[in-house]
């Protein structure tokens, strides 16, 4: 190796040595640009290389600080039982799109109290409320099928898990303020998935960001000179647009407050301001339909390679129903339809790590951990980790029937005090889809179709738009 080649810059060696002097895990052996480059555009691989050595690496993401990365057992089981005085929550990249009232950005009490009312809202207990609304989605697109149809099955997913949000969440009614909702919401999160835009989000002041993209729409007031600045930014008029969009919708909801759906009993309570109610509606909007969609369409692209999956699902509905029309109150518990979305989650779950920062130094692994450090305890290792699942690349839901994984060890949600707040939404959401697609029509993976796991903006998800054919049900 020449001179040249072993030389570090000075700025990465003054990082190095401040990880170690920390007492930091080690620095990752990679500059920090490559590092950044590498988390925009394959996060997966990196994080799994990091996975393989066994060992704690320190990543330095310059910008978004330092990540302290683990995939230990005794990381994993401290970092889901930390209190919010310890670890609070890493996702200030949501501050994107969403201002402070959103729950992503809360910490502590604050962070409590927020939960405790969305959980009124869409948890558990609240399910059976939207089922149908799940379910009138699910058909409505399956009357537009035909045996023998070719369709994009990522495509429709999102299509049916937006739809089932703008209802159960925003309760707009079908007409055009639902179409440009639906546009709008579409062609945003179409804009920000790309290497470019997760290196921008990465690089850039996020609140700068913000305020360059949504412009006079910007949830915390923003700038007009950065406004104007950024209007042909991609994802600028779309962004735009969906904001004063879901302005519009508490406007109207302000003055018929009637329903039963997420937005009205916000108006209802009389808690919460505009700011507050925008942050909460977005949030649920942005967390709550592409993070389901992609795995809806891995489960159904993963079905549809062994179409004898949907003989085995229909018949636990007929026996289940009795005859009678399927009941989105009454799924079947702990059977088929439960264990293809656990399995799907397993194998194709978009979540890698539980991600936190410090909010005051810890010690994990026998490593300090200096507040304001990102700390992420990888759980996708585990779940493909074939000491816990046999043969861990193979879609078998059977094996999801008696099953009972321990959540340090199956965290397709995360976990501990900040566990996703929309699990039991999603899961019931992607039975629903699943028992009204299984009941009416097969789909199956044509045997040339590939799809591969690859970076999807800020998360990974499926390398094609999942193409698949519909098939008469016998
Ligand atoms: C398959 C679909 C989904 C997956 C894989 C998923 C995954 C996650 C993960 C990994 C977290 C972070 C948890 C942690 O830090 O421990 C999270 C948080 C969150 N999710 Fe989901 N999610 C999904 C669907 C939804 C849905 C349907 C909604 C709402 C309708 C939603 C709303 C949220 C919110 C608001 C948070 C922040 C919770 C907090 O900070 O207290 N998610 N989600």
């Amino acid at each position: 190796m020449t001179r040249l080649q072993q030389w570090v810059p000075p700025t990465e060696r003054r990082s190095r040595e401040a990880i170690l002097r920390a007492g930091m895990p080690p620095p990752w052996p990679e500059s920090p640009m490559r590092q950044v480059r590498r988390w925009a555009s394959d996060m997966d691989g990196l994080l799994g290389e990091a996975a393989a050595t066994g060992s704690a690496w320190t990543f330095d993401f310059w910008r978004q600080g330092r990540m302290a990365v683990f995939t230990s057992e005794s990381a994993r089981r401290q970092v889901l039982a930390a209190g919010p005085e310890e670890l609070g929550h890493a996702n200030d990249l949501a501050g994107l799109f969403v201002g402070p009232h959103s729950l992503l950005l809360r910490n502590g009490e604050d962070h409590a109290r927020a939960r405790r009312r969305t959980l009124k809202l869409i948890g558990a207990e609240r399910l059976s409320v939207y089922g149908q609304a799940m379910l009138d989605v699910t058909r409505e697109w399956l009357a537009t099928l035909s045996p023998g149809d070719e369709i994009e099955v990522l495509d429709a997913c999102q299509n049916m898990t937006l739809d089932i949000i703008l209802r159960t969440v925003l309760g707009v009614p079908p007409g055009p303020d639902y179409d440009a909702l639906h546009a709008a919401a579409r062609a945003f999160m179409m804009s920000g998935r790309s290497v470019a835009g997760n290196l921008a989000a990465l690089l850039l002041p996020t609140d700068a960001l913000r305020g360059a993209v949504l412009g006079p729409e910007d949830p915390t007031g923003g700038s007009a000179t950065l406004g104007a600045l950024g209007r042909s930014l991609p994802g600028a008029v779309e962004g735009r647009t969906l904001v004063s969009l879901l302005r519009a919708s508490i406007a109207r909801r302000r003055a018929k407050p009637d329903g039963d759906d997420v937005l009205a009993r916000l108006v209802q309570e009389g808690e919460l301001g505009d700011a507050a109610i925008l942050d909460e509606i977005a949030t649920l909007l942005l967390a709550g339909h592409d993070t389901t969609a992609v795995t809806l369409g891995w489960m159904l692209y993963r079905i549809g390679r062994r179409p004898t999956l949907w003989t085995e699902l229909r018949t636990e509905l007929e026996a289940h129903t009795e005859g009678e029309p399927l009941d989105p109150t009454k799924l079947p518990r702990r059977g088929l339809l439960g264990a293809c979305v656990m399995e799907s989650l397993r194998l194709d779950g978009l979540t890698l790590g539980v991600l936190r920062r410090a909010r005051r130094s810890v010690m994990i692994d026998g490593y300090r951990i200096p507040a304001g450090t990102l700390v992420n305890a990888l759980v996708r290792p585990r779940h493909i980790d074939p000491e816990r699942w046999d043969d861990p690349e193979r879609f078998a839901p059977e094996r999801m029937l008696s099953a009972k994984p321990a959540p340090h060890e199956f965290a397709p949600f995360g976990g501990g005090y900040r566990r996703c707040v929309g699990a039991s939404f999603a899961t019931y959401e992607m039975q629903i889809v699943l028992a009204g697609i299984a009941e009416a029509i097969e789909l199956h993976t044509p045997p040339d179709v590939v799809v591969d796991r690859v970076q999807y903006g800020p998360f990974p998800g499926p390398s094609n738009r999942i193409p698949m054919r519909v098939v008469a049900r016998p």
